[in-house]
């Protein structure tokens, strides 16, 4: 799904011209270690300061926090820890995530998928899609896992469903859970059309009671190769605790919103929207019990609105 609240960080500053915030210049300033220090000024050091450690400590303080003497001088604004090793995000503006789309996913994109993303598009609920990024990187981790048995919990009108079913081989399943079949209904033509709506089993209801069934009856029990999760965040938990029996040893599942409009890291009294808030602290818990849990290896991926790719290995 798509985010809907962003909020801005410092490492768009760097991107946008006009925000005068940008910390890459100081962030260049070297840093010495004390040993070197010493080296480089004894030439010039007056012999009795040499028995004197608390100047070079001074001084070797001055320049490990130069940059930030320099902010608190100039007004400037302390640079995030994330560009102290080096900024990665895939996430740092707008337009580079437009480049993406344009430069390596629409061209990509198969014309079924396309036509289902310009159909949500025009749905009153169409934040809820998932973004043609993640659809693509869904579709080829299919592809790289083998999967052929998968479930995906959380249909609407059917953009992840299709990516997957066009990833999977003409025998694949697909078992797809929704409390709403009226918005799958909305892509299932389209589905039809693309040859791979014979993949998919549709069921309509509240996905908790039938993974239950499910992990009551033994012949379910490691039998998926792979699992999307992409419905109600406050029950994220509860399905952990079903799929890692349903999902087999080395399969995988994957948690999607895990970054939550990028709302986990706002301040308390940021100005988020209601259903943001709500489950906020359910993601927040959700991500700390994955990061803690020694069933699975997990990944953290920042694509669409973030998605924790977690390896069952135990
Ligand atoms: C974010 S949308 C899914 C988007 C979809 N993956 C796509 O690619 O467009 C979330 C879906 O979860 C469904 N949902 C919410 N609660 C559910 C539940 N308890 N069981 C099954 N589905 C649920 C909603 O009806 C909605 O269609």
């Amino acid at each position: 799904m798509v985010g809907e609240v962003h909020i801005s960080n410092e490492s768009s500053s760097l991107t946008n011209p006009t925000n005068k915030t940008t910390t890459a210049p100081l962030h260049h300033l070297p840093i010495l270690h004390p040993h070197s220090l010493y080296n480089l000024i004894s030439p010039i050091l007056p012999f009795q300061l040499h028995f004197y450690p608390p100047l070079i400590i001074t001084l070797h303080f001055i320049l490990t926090h130069q940059r930030f003497l320099i902010m608190a001088a100039t007004g400037e604004s302390q640079p995030a820890k994330h560009q102290e090793v080096g900024h990665k995000s895939l996430l740092q503006s707008d337009a580079l995530y437009q480049y993406i789309l344009e430069t390596s996913v629409y061209p990509r994109e198969p014309e079924s998928m396309k036509e289902l993303r310009e159909v949500t598009a025009k749905h009153p609920w169409n934040l809820m899609t998932t973004s043609a990024d993640e659809g693509q990187f869904l579709n080829l981790l299919l592809k790289l896992i083998n999967a052929k048995n998968t479930m995906e919990i959380g249909v609407y009108t059917g953009y992840s469903l299709l990516s997957t079913a066009l990833a999977l081989p003409e025998d694949g399943k697909i078992l797809a859970l929704d409390i709403n079949r009226e918005n799958y209904e909305i892509g299932l033509p389209i589905i039809e059309k693309a040859g791979v709506a014979h993949k998919i089993d549709f069921r309509e209801g509240p996905a908790l009671p039938l993974l239950d069934q499910m992990v009551e009856d033994v012949k379910f029990h490691g039998s998926f190769d792979f699992i999307f999760v992409d419905a109600d965040k406050d029950n994220y938990l509860n399905y952990h605790k079903r799929l890692i029996d349903l999902v087999k040893i080395g399969g995988v599942i994957g948690y999607d919103n895990t970054l939550w409009n990028g709302s986990l890291v706002a301040p308390a009294d940021a100005p988020l929207r209601k259903y943001v808030r709500y489950y906020r602290d359910f993601v927040l818990e959700l991500n700390k019990a994955l990061a803690a849990d020694p069933r699975v290896e997990i990944c953290q991926l920042p694509v669409g609105d973030g998605i924790t790719i977690c390896r069952r290995i135990s």
